[in-house]
């Protein structure tokens, strides 16, 4: 099975990026939004991407300046918005990376279930839903799997491919192609809470959130001590304004109302006080940090 057209639902952190890597591994891709507004700023943050990407081949002497102006064009012409569903209709997969609410997603895989060719795999990036529940909405549950990406698409280079007891195995095998095209090195996952990165992470997450919100340190201190300590690239805060804290309270929120038992599951008030007063963290420029564009100020 030859993944050649791509429709990803979603233009926004994630989406922008699916998009990107997808048109990278030679995929045409179709990225579709609610509005044009949106899109226009997804299409350009790819851009923005692209050049990046490929000025640094030329530092690197990877490239000349005129084949990394080839290579951006070819991977830009490979890339066509839209706001309208039926233009997803013969994709051979879609990748839907809307927002973290799993009624919005069922309607969306229901309609599309309707919509594309009987052999059109889908597939969801969600961060914490049953993937199950989703491709038993679409109608067609043997050719749905999860494709969970990592932010910043561009750079990070897992995807968790999620397959569940319906998912054939061709479709599962052609997704892990597909993950692969796009420059990641796909692991396995059951259908879990949070697969295996997020149950470790977001758990994680909550302490650094619980303990700055205890007073027990800072929140530079807390991700200074775990960046140093510890040799991650970002401390759990920062990671925390990074993913979005409405994206992290969502998460957290399905996971409290199917395992209330959980201890690990907790939410913390001011995660939730924070998204109620719009500070979803770097997108809007404030969260646990205050930031300026995409930098800490
Ligand atoms: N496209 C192209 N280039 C990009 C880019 C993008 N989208 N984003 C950043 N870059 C470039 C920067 O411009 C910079 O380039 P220069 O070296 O030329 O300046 C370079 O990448 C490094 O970026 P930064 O200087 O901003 O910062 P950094 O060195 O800390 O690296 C990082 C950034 C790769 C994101 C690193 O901090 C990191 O790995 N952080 C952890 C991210 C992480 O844990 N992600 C997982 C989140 S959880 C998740 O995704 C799952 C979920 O469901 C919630
Ligand atoms: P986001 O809010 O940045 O982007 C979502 C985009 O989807 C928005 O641009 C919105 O306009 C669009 N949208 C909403 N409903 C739509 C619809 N019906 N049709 C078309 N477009 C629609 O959110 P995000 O952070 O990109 O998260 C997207 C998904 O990826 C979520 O399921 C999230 O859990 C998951 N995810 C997020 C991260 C992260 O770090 N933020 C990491 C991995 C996975």
């Amino acid at each position: 099975m030859n993944i050649k057209k791509v429709g990803v639902v979603g233009c926004g952190l994630m989406g922008h990026g699916i998009v990107q890597v997808a048109a990278q591994g030679g995929c045409t891709v179709i990225a579709l939004e609610t509005e044009q507004a949106y899109l226009d700023k997804g299409i350009s943050r790819i851009e923005k991407s692209i050049a990046k990407l490929a000025s640094k081949d030329v530092k690197k002497g990877k490239l000349t300046e005129d084949q990394a102006k080839d290579w951006a064009t070819e991977v830009r012409g490979r890339i066509t918005g839209s706001i309208n569903r039926e233009d997803l209709a013969d994709c051979d997969l879609v990748v839907e990376a809307i927002v973290e609410d799993l009624d919005a997603k069922k309607e969306l895989f229901g309609a599309l279930g309707k919509l594309c060719k009987a052999e059109t795999i889908f597939a969801s990036n969600t961060s914490s839903f049953p993937v199950a529940e989703m491709a038993v909405a679409s109608g067609r549950p043997e050719r749905f799997v999860g494709l969970h990406f990592f932010n910043p698409v561009q750079l990070m280079r897992l995807v968790e491919v999620v397959r569940t007891d319906a998912t054939d195995e061709d479709v599962y095998a052609a997704a892990r192609a597909f993950g692969e095209a796009c420059g990641k090195t796909p692991v396995s996952c059951k259908d879990t809470p949070g697969f295996v990165v997020n149950r470790l992470l977001v758990p994680y997450m909550v302490q650094a959130i619980n303990m700055l919100d205890r007073g027990d340190a800072s929140a530079a201190d807390i991700d200074a001590a775990m960046q140093l300590g510890c040799g991650h690239p970002m401390g759990p805060l920062t990671l925390t304004d990074y993913v979005g804290l409405d994206t992290t309270l969502s998460i957290l929120e399905g996971w409290c109302e199917r395992y209330p038992n959980e201890p690990a599951f907790g939410i913390p008030d001011s995660l939730r006080s924070k998204v109620a007063e719009g500070k979803l963290g770097r997108k809007t420029g404030q969260g646990y940090y205050t930031w300026e564009g995409d930098k800490k100020s």
